[in-house]
C-alpha cells in the first residue's frame, strides 16, 4: 500500500488491469460441506484466491482453563499454506496471520450464539491455499459458510469485501497489484441482514467522502456476496435431500 511506483492500475477506458470496472467484484464461487470429517465446511473461491475453511464444535475445550462458564469460545485460525503466495510462505503462525486469526474469531463470536454452550469451543480452521488479496475478507465469508453448514445456532452470517483507492479513484474489491500499488485498502465485514459492522479496518489515507464512497461500495457487495452464501447453503440443502429421496427408493 502506498508503494512508490510508476504502475498504472486504471487504463484510458477506466478499466482496472483485470478488465474489471471500479464497482465490479472478482468472481466468487462457494460449496458447502465439501470436507467428510469436519462439522460443517466451505469452499471458497475469489478471484485467484482459494479459501478451505472447516468447522468443529461446539465441542469441550481444552485447556480447561481457557474455558469460558458462560459461553462458548470462537476460535478462528488463519492459516498461509506455504505454496500460497509467490514467494514460499515460511510456514507456522506469523504477526500477519495471529492478527487475522483474532479479528475473524472477535467478528464470527458477534453472530454465533455462543452463551448456549458455556465451556465449549467453536473451532473454526480456515487454510487459504492460493493467496491474491483480499483473504481475510475471503475467509471469513468462508467461515460463516461453514459454521452455518455445521448446524451451529447462530443469528446470521457475515458477508465480507474490501474497497479501496487506486489511481486517486475508490474501487470494489482490490486485486493483487491494486493492493500491493494502491493508495488505500479498507476491508470490511457485516451481518447483511441489520447492517451492523463486524469488521472495519484501514490501510493508507482515504478522504472522509472517499472513505464513504468506499463503505458504499463494500456494503453493496457485501449484499451480492451474501446471496451467494446463501445459494451455497441452499445447494447443500437441496442435495442431501436429493440424496435421502434416492435412499427411501431402495428401500
Ligand atoms: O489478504 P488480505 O488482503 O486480507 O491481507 P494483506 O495483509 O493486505 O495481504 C494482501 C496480499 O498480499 C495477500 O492476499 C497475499 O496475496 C499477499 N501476501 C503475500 O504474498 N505474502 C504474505 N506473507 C502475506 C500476504
Amino acid at each position: 500500500m502506498g508503494m512508490d511506483s510508476d504502475i498504472k492500475l486504471i487504463d484510458e477506458n477506466g478499466l482496472r488491469l483485470d478488465g474489471r470496472k471500479f464497482d465490479e467484484l472478482r468472481e466468487i464461487k462457494i460449496e458447502a460441506g465439501v470436507l467428510q470429517r469436519a462439522d460443517g465446511s466451505a469452499y471458497l473461491t475469489w478471484g485467484e484466491n482459494k479459501v478451505m475453511a472447516a468447522v468443529y464444535g461446539p465441542r469441550e475445550l481444552h485447556p480447561r482453563h481457557a474455558q469460558n462458564p458462560s459461553k462458548a469460545v470462537v476460535q478462528a485460525r488463519y492459516n498461509m499454506a506455504a505454496f500460497s503466495v509467490s514467494d514460499r510462505k515460511r510456514p507456522g503462525p506469523d504477526r500477519r496471520s495471529v492478527e487475522i486469526s483474532k479479528l475473524i474469531s472477535e467478528a464470527l463470536e458477534e453472530i454465533v450464539f455462543v452463551e448456549q454452550f458455556p465451556r465449549a469451543a467453536v473451532d473454526v480452521f480456515i487454510e487459504v491455499l492460493e493467496a491474491s488479496a483480499g483473504t481475510r475478507c475471503a475467509a471469513l465469508t468462508a467461515a460463516s459458510v461453514a459454521l452455518a453448514d455445521a448446524g451451529i445456532p447462530m443469528s446470521d452470517m457475515i458477508a465480507s469485501c474490501a474497497a479501496g483507492k487506486i489511481d486517486g479513484h475508490v474501487v470494489l474489491d482490490l486485486g493483487q497489484k491494486e493492493d500491493n500499488f494502491g493508495e488505500a485498502d479498507v476491508p470490511l465485514a457485516i451481518v447483511p441482514r441489520t447492517d451492523k459492522v463486524t469488521l472495519l479496518q484501514m490501510d493508507g489515507d482515504l478522504t472522509t467522502e472517499e472513505f464513504d464512497k468506499a463503505m458504499e461500495l463494500a456494503v453493496g457487495a457485501c449484499k451480492e456476496i451474501y446471496e451467494i452464501q446463501r445459494d451455497a447453503l441452499k445447494r447443500r440443502y437441496s442435495t442431501s435431500l436429493e440424496g435421502y429421496e434416492d435412499f427411501e427408493e431402495d428401500e
